[in-house]
């Protein structure tokens, strides 16, 4: 049986040398900028996994809203379910995948809250229509009816006809600090690039490893 040939994608054939790179923060916001440019769509999402009171995997995608040397920030709703699984557990897993660039990467990290003045300022800058829809969503709870919903959302367009809507107390934001974090990039047959990052702690110094694919 012979070998297929594989169908070429410019994308395998720039990796460029980011095995070389010792610090994954700027190697992210590398990346970052390449894929807001090269992807149809949401650059900024990411797989959110947590888990529950049992120890059961939840993953969800939600959108990347700031990183820094603090960590990756992304807002929700504290009493969705997942807003219950970081009470309990605060501790995330995120998972970028840009199809486009044949790249991911992961992170893992203690999830924290951000400062109410940080969610505050973010709110402020969202579209009216989304800060309705924060006060009128219950997240994560049972709806009987796209009704209800579009009920719920008349009453706090009417309740907040006038000036600013404020934020709502349990529309928050959450910052996952990484300990570890992990860069891939296709490579031909499989043979892809893998780096890991590790810091014991946040402010710690990162050790880098080459891992198999
Ligand atoms: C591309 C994409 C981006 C999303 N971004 C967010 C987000 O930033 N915050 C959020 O709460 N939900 C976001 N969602 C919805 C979540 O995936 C999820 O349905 C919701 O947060 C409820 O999750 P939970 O029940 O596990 O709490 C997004 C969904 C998609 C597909």
């Amino acid at each position: 049986m012979s070998d297929t040939v594989p169908i070429e994608h410019p994308a395998r054939l720039r990796s460029g040398d980011f095995t070389e790179a010792d610090e994954p923060l700027r190697l992210f916001a590398a990346w970052f900028e390449e894929a807001k440019r090269a992807e149809p769509s949401d650059p900024e999402a990411m797989a959110l996994a947590t888990v529950d009171a049992a120890g059961m995997p939840n993953v969800r995608m939600v959108l990347l809203k700031g990183f820094d040397e603090r960590g990756f920030v992304f807002y929700s709703n504290e009493e969705s379910q997942k807003g219950r699984e970081l009470a309990a557990n605060p501790k995330a897993s995120l998972a970028f995948h840009w199809k486009s660039l044949r790249r991911q990467v992961r992170l893992r990290g203690a999830v924290a809250a951000v400062s109410a003045a940080e969610a505050d300022a973010y709110f402020a800058s969202r579209p009216r229509s989304s800060q309705i829809g924060a006060w009128a969503s219950r997240q994560s709870s049972p709806l009987e009816s796209r009704y209800a919903f579009e009920k719920a959302i008349a009453l706090k367009a009417a309740q907040f006809a006038v000036g600013p809507v404020p934020r709502p107390p349990f529309w928050v934001g959450y910052r996952i600090a990484p300990t570890v974090m992990e860069f891939w990039h296709e490579r031909l047959f499989r043979l892809h690039d893998r780096i890991e990052f590790r810091r014991a702690a946040v402010g710690e110094a990162w050790t880098k490893t080459r891992l198999y694919p």
